[in-house]
């Protein structure tokens, strides 16, 4: 049987990488390295740093995993989304059965925590029941928005209250009226610049965990702008951008 680990591996800081993560990296014959969208320059540099400075024994062997296009949602999102899955599914299954022999273990590197707005758990699903035979396990990692937590120093919920991890396409349809601390990723349209922002706050990040991380944090009226101009600035600058932000309701 073939085995695959799904290994987090933190959202920039090759220093977020836990001590579980980095024993599954040592167990990899072969690493399959997701090569997609945003990621694509920010992974290239961290997975880098990640082998250099983690695993053991020198000869280890990459394989670089093309993710299949996405074609545009228009109204079917889920439909499109669910045959995009299947594709990828599908290379994985190749990959493996190519790259792997009887008995080999594969590890796929997975940005931030696998667990969180990353499809690689649905699409293993997906191989796996497609009759593969394989041993799968899933090593946690630091997310994204953990870091943004850590750099302003808030905790993500209010005493008791739930919190709301969304995208920015959800958040367009307007600030949920049941919620009073939202966490937004994926948000390539500045979406809190078109809300309200009459008693919010926002705590912004940007290539957390990077050299390069950019934090700004206060009122949403007095920082829409500024958030948008900088983020502007640094996608420019660096010819990509990654950045997650939570709005929280200031208390009346
Ligand atoms: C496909 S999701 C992957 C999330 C990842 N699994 C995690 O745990 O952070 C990509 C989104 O995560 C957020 N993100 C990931 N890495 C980031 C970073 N270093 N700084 C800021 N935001 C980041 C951004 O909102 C980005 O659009």
């Amino acid at each position: 049987m073939r085995n695959i680990l799904i290994i987090g591996i933190g959202a920039g800081n090759p220093e977020h990488m836990t001590v579980e993560a980095i024993e599954a990296l040592n167990r990899a014959d072969v690493l399959f390295i997701p090569d997609k969208g945003e990621e694509k320059a920010a992974l290239r540099a961290l997975r880098e740093a990640i082998c250099v400075r983690f695993i053991r024994t020198p000869g280890y062997r990459t394989v670089p995993v093309a993710i299949p296009q996405r074609a545009e949602a228009g109204s079917d999102y889920r439909g499109v989304v669910d045959d995009w899955h299947e594709r990828i599914a599908a290379s994985y299954r190749a990959l493996f059965e190519a790259e792997l022999a009887e008995g080999q273990t594969g590890a796929l590197l997975v940005w931030g925590d696998p667990a969180l707005y990353d499809s690689t758990l649905r699409i293993m699903e997906r191989v796996v029941a497609s009759g593969l035979a394989i041993d799968w396990q899933v090593y946690p990692g630091i997310s994204s928005v953990q870091v943004l937590a850590a750099r302003h120093r808030i905790p993500l919920n209010s005493i008791g209250a739930p919190i709301l991890i969304t995208t920015g396409r959800r958040l367009a349809a307007g600030f949920p009226a049941d919620q009073d601390s939202v966490v937004v990723m994926l948000d390539g349209e500045q979406a809190f610049a078109k809300l309200d922002p009459e008693g919010l706050d926002i705590f912004w990040g940007a290539y957390l965990g990077t050299p390069d991380e950019i934090l700004l944090a206060g009122s949403l009226a007095e920082l829409s702008t500024e958030i948008t101009r900088v983020r502007a600035q640094a996608r420019a600058r660096h010819g990509w951008i990654m950045d997650t932000y939570m709005l929280r309701r200031r208390p009346a």
